[in-house]
This record gives structure tokens, sequence and C-alpha cells, in this order.
């Protein structure tokens, strides 16, 4: 059995969004990395070798290895997170999964309770409700920057990907960029986390979902699952929200709440950096107008530490693992919860595989919204 350090993670799967992590990681010198397990032996050597980490060669030795109430990161495929999760949880670890959390409830709600059954901790990503751009978003709307919030508009389009020029988007350690799983998988279940975590953080669960999905570019790499898809959510609290995702219309990443006294906007969901601005609502003779530049809203405290890098690779992917780490340390509960996670699925998958004869679904599963990082209370 190896001794991590004080403050440590392990990884099962060493693909493109590893080496996400371990950039985000080196922002955090305080955490160390035990070990490293993929089925895919020449994966694992190319990413071990890159980062100069240690390796398990198969998943029975790198459990046995681990020291029950270690934290693991899996950052497998989506079809084996349930297989790796359930694994690691039956060996009394904590898990820090890639989302979705399991690609089917059954088999998402069997994790959480088996966490529950082990007392061992379970999350999921996203994990950029943590980050600042989203915790002012929250702040903003606690503080009543833009008046009573009336509606909310969220979107995920990320550009006509099928066209994009992927074949060339490797990983730092040569990772190719798994077009075909990303396809396979679908935007929904890809992407519609980095906005349901905002809100389900700030307004709590969602209490229905009414939604529909289609596949629109079905001639592509992978196809049989939809690429585009809209939900109207109704949130416990009152609040309604609608968020669009896709890969085939034009990038936008803009989240407008629309309050009372005018629209607090963001536009990139995936920068951590991002500036979270309010457009006060005013008349000018007799017409209704919002400010075209808006004010930045500032917390006014240091945050956490940044990745400077540009699209999805801006995100800080530690700070869920990190997160949980101190949580466990200050013997607290996570504010990434295993009902969180299970609750984000579930409206995931819902909007998910809505299809076109639509969804109008009461959600089973709750949780609570999330308690404010202190840099941002
Ligand atoms: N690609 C991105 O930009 C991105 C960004 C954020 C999150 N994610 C999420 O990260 C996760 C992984 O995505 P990726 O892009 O790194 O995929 P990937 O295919 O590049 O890497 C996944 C790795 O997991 C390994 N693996 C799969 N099943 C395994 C098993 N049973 N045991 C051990 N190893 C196994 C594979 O061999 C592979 O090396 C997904 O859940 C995805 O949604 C991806």
């Amino acid at each position: 059995m190896i001794k991590p350090a004080a403050r440590s993670v392990s990884i099962i799967g060493c693909g493109f969004v590893a080496d996400l992590y371990m950039r985000s990681l080196t922002a955090h010198a305080d955490v160390a990395v035990t070990q490293v397990y993929d089925h895919d032996p020449e994966r694992l050597r190319a990413f071990c070798d890159h980062w100069g980490l240690n390796r398990a060669n198969s998943l029975p030795r790198f459990l046995k290895n681990l020291p029950r109430g270690s934290l693991v990161l899996n950052l497998t495929n989506p079809d084996a997170h349930y297989e790796i999760t359930r694994a690691c949880l039956e060996a009394g670890l904590h898990v820090y999964s890639e989302k979705p959390l399991a690609m089917d409830m059954a088999q998402a709600l069997e994790l959480h309770d088996l966490a529950a059954q082990n007392d061992v901790q379970l999350a999921s990503a996203p994990c950029s409700a943590l980050g600042e751009a989203a915790q002012t978003l929250s702040y903003a709307i606690r503080n009543d920057i833009a008046g009573t919030p009336r509606l909310i508009y969220a979107e995920l389009d990320d550009g006509f990907i099928p066209q994009a020029p992927y074949a060339d988007w490797k990983s730092d350690s040569g990772a190719p960029w798994p077009a075909r799983d990303e396809f396979t998988v679908g935007c929904t279940a890809e992407h519609a986390g980095y906005y349901l975590t905002w809100l389900i953080a700030t307004f709590g669960a969602v209490r229905r979902v009414v939604a529909a999905s289609a596949e629109v570019v079905a001639d592509k790499e992978a196809s049989g699952t939809p690429d585009f898809s809209t939900a109207t959510l109704f949130f416990e609290s009152g609040m309604v929200a609608r968020l669009t995702c896709s890969i085939v219309a034009s990038h936008d990443h803009r989240l407008r709440v629309f309050g009372d006294k005018g629209v607090l906007q963001v536009k990139q969901a995936w920068d951590n950096d991002a500036a979270v601005t309010f457009h006060r609502r005013f008349t000018l003779r007799r017409r209704l107008m919002e400010m075209p530049f808006g004010k930045r809203v500032r917390l006014g405290h240091d945050t956490h530490p940044k990745v400077e890098r540009w699209g999805a690779a801006a995100m800080n992917f530690a700070l869920g693992p990190v997160e949980m780490l101190d949580a466990l340390e200050e013997g607290r509960p996570c504010r990434l919860s295993s009902d969180f996670a299970l609750h984000l699925n579930e409206v995931t998958l819902a909007i998910q595989t809505a299809g076109d004869a639509g969804c109008a679904q009461d959600m089973t599963t709750r949780c609570e919204a999330m308690e404010p990082m202190p840099w941002a209370q």
C-alpha cells in the first residue's frame, strides 16, 4: 500500500481531460497525485511520463495501493463512469467523477446510495460553480444588484463542431480529442451541467423540466444522439430558466438574468475569470433601453488560483477535488454533495432524452442551493 501525501488525489482515466486536470492541479501546489491508472497501457505510459507520475498497471492493484478514505478522480469516458466509481466506492474511497455521474438514473441512484452506505463522499463535475464567475453571479443575485430576478436565459452553443478541425486537437501529453465519444454521449450530457450547476447552486432544486431534443446533423463521425436541446426549467424556489445546448448553432455561452432593475450577464461559461456585468434598464424619451456596456460586478477579494488559458482549458478543473479535500479536512459537508450530483444527473438526462415528443417531467430528486464560497459571502 502506498502512503499518500496528506492532500492528494489518484486518477483513473488519463485521456484528454486528465491533462487539463494536471494543468489545474499545478496551480494547487499543496495537492499531490499519488498514482494513476488507465486500461490503455500506451496512454498510461505517455501520461505518467509526461507528468512524472506513478502508475498502477491494473484496477485491482490501483485500489489495493490506496488506504480507505483516499480521493479518486474518475476521468474515464462516460460509459465507464458507473463501473469505475462503484469499484472505488466499494473499496471505501471518496470519488470525484467527471460528468455525467452515470448514463442512467438507476445507476446514478445506486452510486449515490453506495456512497452513503460506505460513509464516503461522491461528487461530480463540473465544478465551475465554485469558480469566481459563478460565485460573482450568485453574489450579484443574492445582493439584488439587478433587482428581483424574473427569468434566465442560458446558452451552451459550441459552434458547428462537426466541421471543426478536431482531428488536430491534442492534449499536453498527446491524447486526441475523443470526437466519437463526445458525439455519442451528446452535447447535453456533456455540457448542460456547465450552467445547470450554476443555476442549481444559486436557486436550489429544479421541480419540473419541460424539454425537447433532436439530432440535426446526423452525418457526423458518430450519430444517434441529440446534438441540440432546449429546456425550460421550473425551480422549486419559483425561478424559471431556459437552457439551450448544441454543437451546431454559432458559439454562444451567454447567461443572462433578467431582473427588475436590469440584466446580469456572463459571456463565458468555461472561464473562471469571465466578467459578470450589470446592464441597467432605463427609459430614454419613450423608449425602454438597457445599458449596452455593463458595469462589472466585483467581489473585492482574492478568490482562487486561475488557469491562464482559453476555451475549456481556462477552467480550473481542480476546484472540485480541492473542495472535497477541504471538506474532508474540515469535517464539513462538501459543497458538491452527492445529492447535488444526483439531481444534476436527473435534470440533464431528462433534457437529453426528451426527443421530438418532448418531456414534461417532475424531478424525483432534490438538493439544496450551494453555500457560497467564503470569499463570495
Ligand atoms: N474532452 C474534453 O474537453 C472534456 C472536458 C471536460 C470534461 N470532459 C469529461 O472527461 C471525461 C473523459 O473525457 P476525455 O475527453 O478525457 O476522454 P478520453 O477518451 O480522451 O479519455 C478517457 C480515458 O479513460 C480511459 N478509460 C476508459 N474506460 C476505462 C476503464 N474502464 N478503466 C480505465 N481507464 C478507462 C481511456 O482509455 C482514456 O484514456 C468524460 O466524462 C468527459 O465528459 C471532457
